[in-house]
Parts: structure tokens; sequence; C-alpha cells
């Protein structure tokens, strides 16, 4: 499939169309002529008109300044006592303008006076001298000031989100997120996908999260899921003959919440009909390239590197590693197979990983390690200093044969400075611990290049695992996800071998996207229902109408999902997923400005045909009063 990297009538880097702020810009005759980070040198003399919110004023009885503010930037006014008696006039009102009124202020841009430009403000350079002002409306004084250095909590800002929109940084954000989309939309309908629009009440769709439910009030005692995602309508639109289907749309998943996982957050959705893998995964590389290259300015890689799922696993003990830097996990077990360091000799899975300069982490560093590493289930951090005359300090050494030393040492490379961390456990604590203590390791030794972007395809993964809470097999992915060819047969014999025609991307340690080919026969369909544990009957009730659908000349077809906010985190480099999204959830799911959820009227759940069990509605009700 050809790639776009650039589109038509795209605007890369920081370019902005000022043009659009002239059009539809009457407000009681008064014409906005520019945006407030819009003049330079270049509109000397010129009479301009803006409108904004009032950054900052300085009024000492002179001379006053006001710095006014909209989405884009500011521009520093100026009030004169003397002149032009309409300009006298406007310096008497003025005194009355407060922080964050709104105002239409129009006047004539002057260079600034020798010494006072500001080199680090796009309108640095000038000041515009009012010569009339309106005053569009009054504001109270907010809860927190209206500025990027603010201190003020996450809770408070979150109840006036309006408010902390204003401020820049957020501000910011969401145009890039806009123009982000933008980009999308343009390089796939360049390539011929169709914007088309799916269910949000619906019927569960596996993607292994709780569903959020909606009570119907037209059939009493039924419920609507909201969409985990579009996979199933997007598979039916293939069936449809669509052949090429994107959205941008909205996920809905009832999930512990993490830095980066929003209960409703966007996807890029796509779907594509006669695909194979390279095709998919070629399409998005295109997509990936062009927003970055659109929205930032960035040179992504031509080819992003490909690894299989196991070997993530092993070198890094994530299926997302972050590739910006070059720590990896080695396996040790079998130096200490038998030996005489129980821990070590008695566990499932035994990985170790050096860290070339560890020699200076002090006593208490490794002490928080070792406790940050029993959030992953690890019961202890074992170490080994190479100090600076080649001896290891630590304390299990004494344990240790000179064989498996002269291993160990051979194994890793030990020379001196080294700290080597080992994890005994089962591979999946072994994984997980040495993996995030990876992270933070990088972190502690400035290893991460934070202006590098390292995308990664991570290939080959299982098509099952197992969840050992419910005990039993769980698709990967999701389970309209295709076997590897031959692996069909083999699932019920060994579940855990089989693998998967799936592939994530992986940029900077984040899961930005992840898709597979389908299964598009009812027969395979049916097999991997069962694989799964699904009896026939709860398949029909709950799939029915996809096998019914994949009988009618399903095309064969696959796609891929994009976590849209995960990737303007990475964008605009912002370290929390709520500060990409406009009106965001807390980590309890709740929204501090809309009190949602809420508790709801006695009429309104009759006719829902719902009780409240007595306890719930009463704690509900206390909830509600302590919020
Ligand atoms: P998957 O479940 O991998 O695949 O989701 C695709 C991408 O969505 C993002 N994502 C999230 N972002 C924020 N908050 C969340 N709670 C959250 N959950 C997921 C991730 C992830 O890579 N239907 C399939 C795609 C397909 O097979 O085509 C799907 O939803 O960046
Ligand atoms: P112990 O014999 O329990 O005192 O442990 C000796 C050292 O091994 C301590 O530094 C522990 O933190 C570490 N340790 C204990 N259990 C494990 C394990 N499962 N994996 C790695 N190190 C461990």
């Amino acid at each position: 499939m050809t790639e776009q990297t650039t589109t038509p009538g795209s605007t890369p880097g920081e370019e902005r169309d000022y043009d659009k702020y002239r059009v539809i810009q009457d407000l009681d005759g008064w014409k906005r002529s520019h945006h407030c980070n819009e003049l330079t040198a270049a509109n000397m003399d010129q009479e301009v008109t803006l409108m904004g919110w009032v950054q900052f004023r300085r009024d000492h009885g002179g001379l006053i300044f006001i710095d006014l503010r909209d989405r884009e930037g500011l521009t520093q006014t100026v009030f004169s006592p003397e002149g032009a008696p309409e300009a006298v006039e406007a310096h008497e009102r003025a005194h009355a303008i407060r922080i964050e009124y709104v105002c239409a202020l129009r006047g004539i841009v002057r260079r600034r006076p020798e010494g006072m430009a500001n080199p680090g403000m796009h309108t640095g350079e000038i000041e515009v001298y009012v010569n009339d002002w309106k005053l569009l409306n009054t504001s109270d004084t907010p809860p927190f000031p209206i500025e990027d250095r603010v201190d003020a909590s996450e809770m408070l800002r979150l109840k006036y989100r309006y408010l902390d929109l204003r401020r820049p940084r957020l501000a910011k954000n969401l145009i890039l997120r806009n123009k982000a989309a933008q980009s999308v939309r343009r390089y796939l309908d360049a390539l011929g996908f169709l914007e088309i629009e799916t269910p949000v009440l619906t019927k569960s769709t596996p993607e292994g999260a709780r569903d959020f439910l909606v009570p119907s009030r037209m059939s009493q005692g039924m419920f609507y899921a909201l969409p985990q995602s579009p996979q199933i309508f997007k598979q039916l639109l293939m069936v449809s003959g669509l052949d090429r289907y994107f959205q941008i749309v909205k996920c809905f998943r009832d999930e512990d919440l993490r830095a980066d996982r929003q209960p409703e957050f966007t996807q890029i959705d796509i779907e594509m009909s006669f695909p194979d893998e390279e095709q998919i995964m070629g399409m998005a590389e295109g997509l990936v390239r062009t927003l970055f290259a659109e929205t930032i300015n960035a040179a992504l890689p031509a080819a992003f590197p490909r690894m299989t799922y196991k070997q993530a696993m092993d070198d890094y003990g994530s299926d997302k590693p972050d590739v910006r830097f070059e720590l990896r996990l080695q396996d040790v077990k079998d130096i200490f197979a038998g030996g005489g360091f129980k821990v070590f000799a008695a566990a499932p899975c035994l990985k170790a990983m050096r860290v070339p300069g560890g020699l200076e982490l002090s006593r208490k560093e490794i002490d928080d390690y070792t406790e940050f590493v029993k959030i992953y289930g690890a019961q202890g951090l074992a170490w080994i200093k190479v100090k600076e005359d080649g001896e290891w300090q630590s304390p299990i050494v004494k344990f240790f044969s000179d064989e498996e030393k002269a291993k160990l040492a051979e194994r890793l490379g030990m020379v001196p400075g080294d700290i080597v961390f080992f994890q005994a456990a089962s591979e999946d604590v072994a994984n997980a611990s040495l993996g995030n203590l990876r992270l933070k390791v990088g972190e502690r030794f400035g290893l991460i290049d934070e202006k590098a972007f390292a995308p990664l395809w991570v290939t080959d993964f299982p098509l099952l695992e197992y969840d050992a809470e419910d005990k039993r097999w769980v698709a990967k992915h999701h389970p309209f996800t295709s076997p590897q060819p031959g692996q069909m047969d083999t699932i019920a014999s060994d579940p855990g071998g089989a693998l998967a025609r799936a592939y994530d991307l992986v940029l900077n340690g984040s899961e930005i996207g992840g898709g597979s080919i389908r299964i598009h026969t009812p027969a395979a369909q049916k097999a991997m229902f069962s694989a799964l544990g699904i009896a026939d009957d709860e398949a029909e009730e709950k799939f029915g109408f996809l096998i019914e659908a994949l009988k009618f000349g399903a095309p064969p077809h696959g796609g891929i999902a994009f976590g849209l906010d995960r990737i303007i985190m990475i964008l605009t480099g912002a370290k929390s997923i709520r500060d990409v999204i406009a009106f965001p959830k807390t980590q309890k799911a709740t929204c501090l400005m809309t009190e949602a959820p809420n508790v709801v009227g006695k009429k309104q759940l009759r006719e829902l045909g719902i009780a409240l069990r007595e306890k719930v509605a009463e704690n509900a009700e206390v909830k509600k009063e302590e919020a």
C-alpha cells in the first residue's frame, strides 16, 4: 500500500492560519483584527482590535498596563492619560478593569521603548496603545491564578476545569490535539478510508475490561453496554463491503485507572479488507510518521523496528519496552540450579540486570528499590556491587560457589562500578519487577533521551493467556484475533503455545496502538470461542449476530486502533493523561466539576424498573453529602 508522508493542504510545524481569526468576528460593531499572539514589529503603527481576558494589570495612576490573553497568547497593552480625548477617556475608564475581565481593545501598535522588549514572547517587541475599549464581561476573582506556574491543587483545578483550560499549557495541548486529529483525518481520507460512526448504546464488546452499563427504560430490566471499542461493528462494516473504515471514537472501559488510562478515552480506530500484516503496519507507520511531522515537526524512522513478544519479555521484562536505552535483563537460572543459595536454586525463574555505574547507589536507594519491586509481587531484591578493586559486595555472595561466581561474571560481563540486581520468582513476577525497575533505574541514571522517539512493533503475541483468578484461558488481544497459520489445531493441546496474528505499536515504552488480522470464517470463530471455554449457547447469545454475519461472505480483514490520548501525551510531553483531555475524570473515575456520577431520583429509577438495595442507596446519599 502506498504511504502518504505529507498530505495536501497540511501545515507542518508551528505555523498557524492566522486569517481564521478575521472571519466572522464582529461584535456590536467591534471587529477583531488579530489574536493575542500575532502582532510584531511588522504591524507597527497599524490600528488593531483585540479581544480577550485580562491576564495582568499594573495601574500606578499614570500609565495602565494590561496584558490581554486569548488561547494563542498574550499582548501587552497600554492606556495613557495623555493624548487624544478619546484615549484619555479610555484611560479614565480603565481603572475599573480587573483580572479575567473580558475586553475588546482598539489601539495602535507601537514598538516597546528601548530595553523593554521581551524576546521570550512572540509579541514581545510591541505594545498596543489603546484609544478605545469595551467591557464585554466582568469576572469574579478566580479561585487560582491563571498561569502556567500554578500551585493550586489538582482537585481545585478540576472543579474549575474551564478556568484551568485558560492556562496556556493546557490550551496548547488541546490545540495540538485538534491538529493531530485533522492530520489523521487527512491521511486516512487520502487513502480511501471512510469515517463511519458506530453505536454508543450497544452490546458488550470484549476487550478485557468491565463494561459500563446503561439501563433501558423501554425494555425494563435490560441494559445497553457502552462499547469498550467498536471492534465488532468495524468488522461488520468489512462484511458490508465498505472496505476501509476509520473513526476517531470514544471507548469506555470500567477498569482501574493509571497515569495513562481513563474510563472514557479516544481511539483512532481503523479496519481494512484484504490486508496482510505488512499492509496494516505500513499504513499505520505512515500515519504515525505523518502525524509527528505535521504536529511537532519530528522525523520518525523510515521503518519502525520490530521485536517478538518473546524477545521483549526475555530482554526487557515487558511487552512494551522502552528502547530509548539499552539495559537488558538476563536469564541466569541455569547457573544457580541445584546450588547452595536456596532462594535462587528453588525459583522457577531467575533473572538478572546489570547496571553500569550502579556502584554509586546508596543503601537507602537500594532499600527503596526493594520496596518498589514488591508492588509487582517480588519477595525481595538481591544485588551485587562490583567495587573499584573488583571485589564483590553483597549480602548473598557468601552462598555462591566459585564456579557460580565465575559463570555469572562472564555471562553478565560484570566490571567494576556495576551493580547487578536479581529477581528469583515466577516468570511473571521476575519480568514485572525487573522490567519496571529497569525504567526506574533508566531515569535515575539519566539513560533516557527525553527528546528521542523510539517506535517499536511488538509481534507474535500469544493467542491466549491464562487468567489465574478466573482459572481459565482468555484471549490475549480479543477473541476475534486470528491465530497464526496452523495454530488453530494446536490450541486444544497447547493453549499457551499458540501465536496470534497480532501486533502492538509501542512508542517510548507506551503502548500507543494494537491490532490484528481477524478470524473471518464462522467455523474458526466458533473454534476460538470453544478454546476460550465459551459454551456454544453462550457464544450464540453473546456473539450470534457476528457468527451469522461471517456466514455471508466476510472478506479477510484486519485493523488496528491507536490510543489518541496516549499519542497526544507523547507529542506534548504531558505526564498525565488528564492534561490532554478537555474534561477528564479523576483516578476514582469521577468528574469534580459536574459531580458525575451522582444519585438519581426515585421517579427516574422507577421508570427504569430499578430499585437500589437499601444499604447501597444510603451509602450513595452519604457519599454525596461528603462530596
Ligand atoms: P486495545 O484494547 O489494545 O485494542 O486498545 C487500543 C489502544 O487504545 C489505548 N487504550 C487506552 N487509552 C487510554 N485509556 C484506556 N483505558 C485505554 N485502553 C486502551 C491504548 C491501546 O493500544 N479493538 C482493538 C483494536 C483492534 O484490534 O483493532 C482494541 O481496542 O493505546
Ligand atoms: P533472605 O535470605 O530472605 O534474607 O534474602 C537475602 C537477600 O535476597 C536479600 O537481599 C533479599 O532482598 C533477597 N531476596 C529474597 N527473596 C528474593 C527473591 N525472591 N528474589 C531476589 N532476591 C531475593
